[in-house]
């Protein structure tokens, strides 16, 4: 019979594979051992994709139960029969619960995404797309969800019309604005800003325009940026014990830049703030729309 095991080698350059080896045995007709084959075989990416499946678990029945033990806390508590609540403390409760369903829901949105581009990458709906009046209305609509920040829009007048899937773009930039509220709790500006970039010279990119989200929050250390549009990827920081999250939102908005054959990129200081730039290209019909 066969013998396997499995083992982490060390590359020189950092970081390090993973590899099963087999070894079989190869007898002869009377039973004696001529030869041994051995096996050796990557199983790097193996590895990784069930380790992916385990973070996946935990931090899906995790942000999963904190939800519904909300919901169903505040629904049992309201429904006590014995209990006359005050139309205030009713009121409170529903709202708790009408959140943590939003939670719950925007959840649910987020996984079948991730599958959904898993298995086979995302369609887009494409159509002119107004990003100044879309801008706008992000802001606003996260203007009455914050009283510690000022959401602030700083977009020329003649913003282009660019061809997009506008309710998969709006999805990055209500991310992205969700992002810097949450990951700057002590509050303070966010910026939304974006420029329109004539082709390089070389004509290696086309023209493009260049939308910004910043926050003066907490930063992402430098070591964690690298990892930061992966799925599942959170930041190890006290913040991250005490703010919800599965780690999908940045994945997602990379994959749909992606398909609009766009780039995002992300400049940071710890403590003194973010700035996510997306870069979606430019029509040659459209760039001289209104
Ligand atoms: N504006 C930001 N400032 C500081 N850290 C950020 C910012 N945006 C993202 N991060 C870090 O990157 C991680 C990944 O972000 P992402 O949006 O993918 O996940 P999340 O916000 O934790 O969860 P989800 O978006 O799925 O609710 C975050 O957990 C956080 O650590
Ligand atoms: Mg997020």
């Amino acid at each position: 019979q066969s013998l396997r095991c499995e083992g982490d080698i060390l590359r020189p350059g950092g970081g390090h594979i993973t590899v099963a080896v087999t070894y079989t045995p190869l007898l002869d007709q009377h039973g004696r051992l001529v030869n041994i084959i051995v096996n050796v075989m990557d199983i790097t990416r193996f590895r990784e994709e069930e380790e992916m499946k385990s973070t996946f678990i935990s931090i899906i029945s995790h942000e999963l139960k904190t939800p519904v033990a909300l919901v169903k806390g505040y629904a049992q508590t309201l429904a006590r029969p014995d209990a006359q609540w005050d139309p205030e403390t009713a009121r409170q409760g529903l709202q708790i619960i009408e959140e943590e369903a939003d939670r719950l829901e925007a959840l649910i949105n987020n996984l079948l995404d991730v599958s959904r581009i898993q298995a086979g990458g995302l369609r887009l709906e494409l159509a002119d797309v107004n990003l100044r009046r879309l801008l706008e209305r992000v802001a606003q609509d996260y203007r009455t969800q914050t009283d510690k920040h000022t959401i602030e829009l700083d977009l020329p007048e003649a913003f282009p019309i660019i061809l997009g899937d506008e309710e998969r773009l709006r999805q990055v930039f209500t991310n992205l604005l969700s992002n810097a509220i949450k990951y700057s709790p002590q509050g303070g500006t966010i910026r939304i800003g974006g420029w329109v970039e004539g082709p390089a010279p070389d004509s290696s990119t086309p023209a493009r325009v260049v939308i910004y989200v910043a926050d003066e929050g907490i930063g992402i250390p430098e070591e964690d940026l690298p990892h930061i549009f992966e799925r599942f990827y959170r930041v190890d920081s006290s913040l991250r014990r005490s703010t919800t999250g599965a780690g999908l939102g940045l994945f997602l908005i990379h994959a749909i830049v992606e398909a609009h054959q766009g780039e995002i990129w992300v400049h940071s200081e710890l403590g003194k703030g973010t700035t996510f730039f997306v870069a979606l290209p430019l029509q040659e019909e459209s760039e001289d729309a209104p």
